[in-house]
């Protein structure tokens, strides 16, 4: 290296735009500025570019169908199969033999499935799921780690017609069951456990937990992925074994259902304001041509690639970035069972260096946290097959960015840090990595044919400089259609802040994602994050309400307030402020039972960082609980906000001695 570090450290420190490299863009997939010209002006044909990445049964001849907004239909006369599109037509195309997944264990055992061996098993599994009673537009339930079987299931749904909702396998049985419930599910695929830092976790017994809350008969598949490291838990009768139930099926095929663009593909939960988690709906045709397009112009996806997302399928960014964008574009996706630091810190890198990785798509907690660790892990490795890195999940600040730019990237690989939620289906706002100017700690412009603004309050757009609230006017291929079997939801939780209710103009209806943003002068966005009462922890995206009705849940609690507060590795942590009943102790013991029921109503990602008793919550005098004042006292500020509507103001000096810093 020419320059000493310090001064390179300095340079970057201060550098706030960045170029991508002329050997990135002389061989990236978009290059032409003039794409965003071209999508204003040929809107919405200019998504035939995403339809045109599938192949279709039965050709669509409308691109988007407006007339009942917020009901937009994308390709609506279209037909088509998902898994046809991730799996047969590689095949057809001489490509069976190229790497689909790319598996490697916790403990370094490693599977390797070809397209070839990818059609096989999804075949044989579909038609075991059918043979246990599946039909088209049946919802089976995906409770499953990062093992193959996972997205080999949700391409069996997808070939069924039969949409697929996948539960993170780090939520709670009773989250599990919620979401059973609330979609009428009757097929659960799951797994006898998994490793998280070398132990060996034992899965079923929470699945089985969770059946037993499900109010309808069900039916079970479990994947055996601990062998004799399982827990001997032995089947019941109405739950199968998957590797018997796939031998059954050996050479057999299912014919891929024709589905129509608008059908559902699969429902994914994500929380939101109130405590019931909101049950998104995607859909075959625009998701999947949304997924596949922002891969090809985003992530610069070539099917020659060895491509790595190192999220997890349980989130969205899995399902459109590991599973379903790779896939729908013949490429070789990675995928990781484990924790980044286990065995070592470098665990990562290693991967990235043992299978060449090309390019890398993560979460800012991750690289904080890297950060934190230090240089010296990424330095030991060899990573130098890196062309591209991305991010996902929350803001990254220009010091991590900077960081994973240089110790990841060598300077050489461009960065796109991408905005989007699991309603937008993919991408929404980020730099084209062979265009764009990168400035880290900005997102960066609307994607081409995506209508982004940052308004105040009464919708008039702000002005540059300014912080406001991010709405999308236009629709897009990749949108949520629907909250599943709740219309009324769908519009009220995302429309109703902007839009007129009364009009069947798509132009009055304006889409409300409920995230805070600025905007620069060349129109770069930066995300400030949710303004409603959901909090991002390590980018894991929590409903305040849930935790807190979880909390309540708790024998001896009263009253419960849950707000994020910073984390310098997590992002947000989870800070619970905790009345009790009378008779009951702020001890010890108590905080472990609430820490205890948070896990078990949604899982240890929603574990509190800090559970702070109060005799009071501080309170308007309109009774509402103040939760602003409850993150500044979170963060550890000295000076609050304005206190003077409190009703208790003297209870806040109290909360804030309590909290510890
Ligand atoms: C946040 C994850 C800043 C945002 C794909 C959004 C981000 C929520 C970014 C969605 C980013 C996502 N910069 N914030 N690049 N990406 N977010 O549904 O608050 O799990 O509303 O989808 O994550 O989380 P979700």
């Amino acid at each position: 290296m020419a320059e000493g570090d310090a001064e390179l450290e300095a340079r970057l420190a201060e550098q706030e735009a960045f170029e991508p490299s002329d050997d990135f863009v002389a061989q990236a997939n978009v290059t032409d500025e003039g794409i965003y010209e071209e999508f204003e002006e040929n809107w919405p044909e200019c998504w035939d570019r995403a339809g045109d990445l599938l192949d279709w049964d039965s050709e669509y001849t409308q691109t988007l169908d407006d007339s009942n907004p917020p009901f937009y239909k994308w390709f609506s006369d279209g037909t088509l199969n998902a898994s046809y599109n991730c799996i047969d037509r590689h095949i057809e195309n001489g490509e069976k033999n190229r790497v689909a997944i790319k598996w490697e264990g916790e403990l370094g055992d490693t599977r390797t499935y070809t397209y070839q061996d990818l059609y096989r098993e999804v075949n044989e599994f579909a038609a075991a799921l059918r043979d246990l009673g599946v039909e088209e537009d049946d919802v089976v339930t995906l409770y499953m780690p990062m093992v193959p079987e996972l997205p080999i299931a949700m391409l069996a749904c997808a070939r069924l017609g039969a949409p697929h909702s996948v539960v993170f396998a780090g939520f709670s049985a009773e989250a599990l069951a919620t979401r059973m419930q609330s979609a009428d599910s009757e097929y659960l695929v799951t797994c006898d456990g998994y490793y998280r830092r070398g132990d060996a976790l034992d899965h079923l017994e929470k699945a089985n937990e969770g059946l037993e809350s499900v109010d309808h008969d069900t039916e079970t598949v479990v994947v055996d992925r601990l062998g004799d490291a399982g827990h001997g838990h032995s089947l019941t009768e109405n739950q199968y074994d998957y590797d018997e139930l796939v031998a059954e099926q050996s050479g057999n095929r299912i014919e891929p259902v024709e589905r129509g663009a608008e059908d559902m593909l699969f429902l994914m939960y994500t929380s939101g304001t109130t405590g019931q988690p909101k049950g998104v709906k995607h859909t075959t045709g625009g998701y999947l041509a949304y997924a596949a397009w922002t891969a090809h112009s985003v992530l610069d996806i070539e099917k020659e690639d060895t491509y790595w997302c190192a999220a997890d399928i349980g989130w969205i960014t899995g399902h459109s970035y590991i599973v379903y964008g790779p896939l729908a574009l013949g490429t070789t996706t990675v995928m990781y069972e484990g924790t980044p630091d286990y065995p070592e810190r470098d665990r990562l890198w290693e991967l990235i260096e043992k299978y060449s990785v090309d390019i890398f798509y993560t979460a800012p907690t991750a690289i904080r946290a890297f950060m934190k660790w230090g240089s010296k892990f990424p330095e030991s490795r060899d990573l130098s097959s890196l062309r591209l890195l991305g991010t996902v999940g929350e803001p990254i600040n220009p010091r991590a960015w900077k960081w994973y730019y240089k110790h990841i990237g060598d300077e050489d690989c461009p960065v796109v840090d991408t905005w989007w939620q699991t309603e937008t289906g993919g991408m929404m706002i980020t730099t084209l990595p062979g265009i764009g100017t990168m400035k880290p700690g900005s997102a960066g412009p609307p994607l081409p044919g995506i209508d982004a603004n940052i308004v105040d309050t009464n919708g008039e757009k702000v002005e540059a400089g300014r912080a406001g609230y991010l709405t999308v006017n236009k629709p897009w291929p990749g949108m949520l259609r629907t909250l599943y079997k709740n219309d009324e939801r769908f519009i009220n939780e995302y429309w109703a802040e902007y839009s007129d209710l009364d009009s069947d103009d798509a132009d009055d209806w304006v889409y409300f994602p409920e995230d805070g943003a600025k905007i620069d002068d060349d129109d770069y966005i930066t995300i400030l994050g949710r303004v409603d009462d959901v909090i991002n922890v390590s980018g894991h995206r929590l409903g305040t309400m849930e935790i807190e009705s979880a909390i309540v849940g708790v024998e001896g609690v009263a009253e419960a307030a849950v707000v994020g507060g910073n984390h310098d590795v997590k992002g947000e942590a989870v800070y619970a402020y905790v009345i009790l009943e009378d008779g009951y102790e702020g001890s010890d013991e108590m905080s472990q039972r609430i820490v205890e029921g948070v896990e078990d109503g949604i899982g240890p990602i929603a574990r509190p960082e800090q559970v702070i008793f109060t005799p009071e919550l501080p309170k308007t005098r309109s009774g509402k609980i103040m939760r602003r004042l409850l993150e500044e006292i979170a963060n550890g500020e000295e000076e609050l906000g304005d206190t003077t509507t409190l009703r208790n103001p003297e209870i806040v000096a109290d909360i804030q001695q309590k909290v510890q810093k």
